[in-house]
């Protein structure tokens, strides 16, 4: 676990923050619309405060959910956010290890948490969420992804009005292209980045129906 996101006063600055990225709404309306109507299970990794998984939930009302992240203090609140919620399990897990076993899932969605394992743990995990989604399931990671020329990742920085020092350390960014490839390799259909402004990316896959 990267220890930044132990840390309260990171974990809450994010959270002030969180609302303020430009066009973050989009990607996350596109993540709604992947979700099937009769979803049943579905887990929300590095949940954080458990933002995607209550959007999914508000959208799908008969929808379960385990929300799964690492920083106690993101723990906290998302369980403060989910307290009076039936239905929702919050789980301590530390993604750098492989996923403890939770059951199947309908759906699996991620939001801009991925990006802060390294590369081989991503392809790791991407093909661990293979394994736990039903068939017909569906993977959606709204990611921060990297830019192809450092002049775009300039002006990813611009749009969001911060410098280098400013930049997250924790982050671990990654090109579109080699992550849908990873994605195809493992065995998901329909492979594609169904969003996409800058750097926020939505990659999404597909289990084969039986
Ligand atoms: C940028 S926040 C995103 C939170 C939330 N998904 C959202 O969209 O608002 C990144 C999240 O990933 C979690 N995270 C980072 N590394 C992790 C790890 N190794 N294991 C579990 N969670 C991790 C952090 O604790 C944090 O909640």
């Amino acid at each position: 676990m990267i220890e930044e996101w132990s840390e309260p006063a990171h974990a809450s600055w994010y959270l002030s923050i969180a609302d303020r990225f430009p066009h973050r709404k989009e990607g996350e309306a596109v993540v709604l619309e992947q979700i099937p109507h009769d979803v049943g299970r579905v887990l929300d990794l590095g949940t954080g405060d458990g933002r995607l998984l209550a959007l999914i939930l508000s959208v799908r009302p008969g929808a379960c959910g385990v929300a799964l992240d690492g920083s106690e203090p993101m723990l906290k609140a998302a369980k403060e956010r989910f307290r009076d919620q039936g239905g929702v399990d919050v789980v301590a897990h530390d993604l750098t290890r492989p996923l403890p076993d939770l059951g199947t899932f309908d759906a699996v969605v991620s939001s801009f948490a991925i990006h802060h394992l390294e590369h081989d743990r991503k392809r790791q995990l991407y093909a661990e969420i293979f394994d736990v989604l039903q068939p017909g399931g569906v993977f959606c990671n709204l990611e921060h992804v990297s830019s192809p020329t450092p002049q775009l990742h300039a002006r990813w920085r611009r749009a969001l009005g911060i410098d280098k020092e400013q930049e997250d350390a924790s982050n671990r960014c990654l090109d579109v292209g080699t992550q849908l490839d990873w994605l195809r390799q493992i065995g998901y259909r329909d492979v594609d980045c169904y969003w996409k402004w800058m750097e926020m990316a939505l990659l999404c896959g597909l289990r084969a129906g039986s």
